[in-house]
């Protein structure tokens, strides 16, 4: 009508005026609960303390994976053993070798890494926060920040030179509903190396590109004594895990071929019974090297049944 005002732009001034409270009630909301998760967060992070394995805490590296019920299991306690030998060595060789997360005086994760001189970078054997309770507070992230320290220092490993990068070769060795490895370096910044999906790095010198160099592969030398044999040649492993799928492997074998003798050979014990049958590490039956369950749970795409182990240096 003439000379009357309308009232729609009053009304969508309202609404204008509420919409943009609302607006600001939600941002501030986020605003609030991330500050919130983040607070949470770093009050859990606060918690964990990562420290270097040395002679007085070994056992805590030890035994820090076995789920609590196996520790009494005779298979564990042997797994147990020989990794307790592979890390006295990995002491004595390179002083510093892997990181523990403590919460409070509990352990609760570790990383283990070792120097390959002829490549000038430190590979990561292993990372692992083995309790659900105690995943996503940043503890992996925080023992990779830790071994990032470590590595920014001159290394006698290396004369003295910076490391080029970490790399990780990484396997499924994850619990159902854990986080695999694989994806946690990833969202860290590790890249893919060469061809191969699991074989990852994390440069530490501007520019540097991780070229796997080929690695020989360890062949078992057939002897005539293995025939009508299972042959098991194992030894200190940085897996506890490692004699127990061994032990399965037997239980196997025991199966398929019963009564057949089986033959346990320590390289530790042994090495001559072991440096006559080309370094191979694994089974043997029928003087035919088999795949393990080792081997199967790692899912070595690069290694066949007929070959064993790569030795890392
Ligand atoms: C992978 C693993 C080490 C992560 O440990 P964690 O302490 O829980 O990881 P963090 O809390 O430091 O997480 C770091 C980042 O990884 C990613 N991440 C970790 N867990 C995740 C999950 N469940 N979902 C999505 N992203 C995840 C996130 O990007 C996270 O950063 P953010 O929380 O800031 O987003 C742990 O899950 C594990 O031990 N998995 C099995 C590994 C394995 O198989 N090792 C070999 C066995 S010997």
């Amino acid at each position: 009508m003439k000379g009357e005002k309308c009232p729609k732009p009053r009304i969508y001034r309202i609404r204008f005026a509420v919409r943009l409270v609302q607006l600001f009630a939600t941002v501030n909301r986020h605003i609030f609960c991330e500050m919130a998760n983040w607070k949470e967060k770093e009050n859990k992070m606060s918690k964990i303390s990562i420290r270097d394995v040395t002679y007085e805490n070994i056992e805590d590296l030890c035994s820090v994976c076995i789920p609590p019920d196996k520790r009494n299991d005779p298979k564990f306690i042997a797994g147990i053993e020989e990794k307790r030998e592979w890390a006295i060595e990995m002491l004595r060789l390179w002083d510093a070798f892997a990181k523990l997360a403590y919460e409070e005086s509990a352990v609760v994760g570790f990383i283990q890494y070792e120097p390959v001189l002829k490549e000038g970078v430190v590979r990561i054997h292993c990372i692992y926060v083995p309790e659900e309770e105690h995943w996503r507070k940043g503890i992996a992230r925080q023992l990779v920040s830790g071994l990032l320290e470590e590595m920014k220092k001159p290394k006698a490993w290396f004369n003295n030179q910076p490391v080029l990068a970490l790399v990780t070769k990484t396997f499924p060795g994850e619990k159902p509903g854990q986080y695999p490895a694989h994806s946690f370096f990833i969202k860290e910044g590790f890249k893919q190396a060469g061809e191969d999906p699991d074989l990852l790095y994390y440069p530490l010198k501007e520019g540097f590109v991780y070229q796997p160099l080929e690695e020989k592969e360890v062949e078992y030398i057939p002897q005539e004594e293995d025939k009508g044999k299972g042959l098991i040649i194992y030894g200190p492993s940085f897996c506890p895990f490692a004699y127990a799928f061994l032990k399965m492997t037997e239980q196997a074998i025991k199966e398929i071929a019963p009564g057949i003798p089986i033959r346990w050979i320590d390289k530790s014990k042994e090495p001559e019974e072991v440096k006559k049958r080309g370094y191979f590490e694994g089974c043997v039956v029928n003087a035919k090297p088999i795949m393990s369950f080792t081997d199967l749970r790692t899912r070595d795409r690069t290694r066949t049944c007929k070959k064993g182990r790569k030795p890392h240096n």
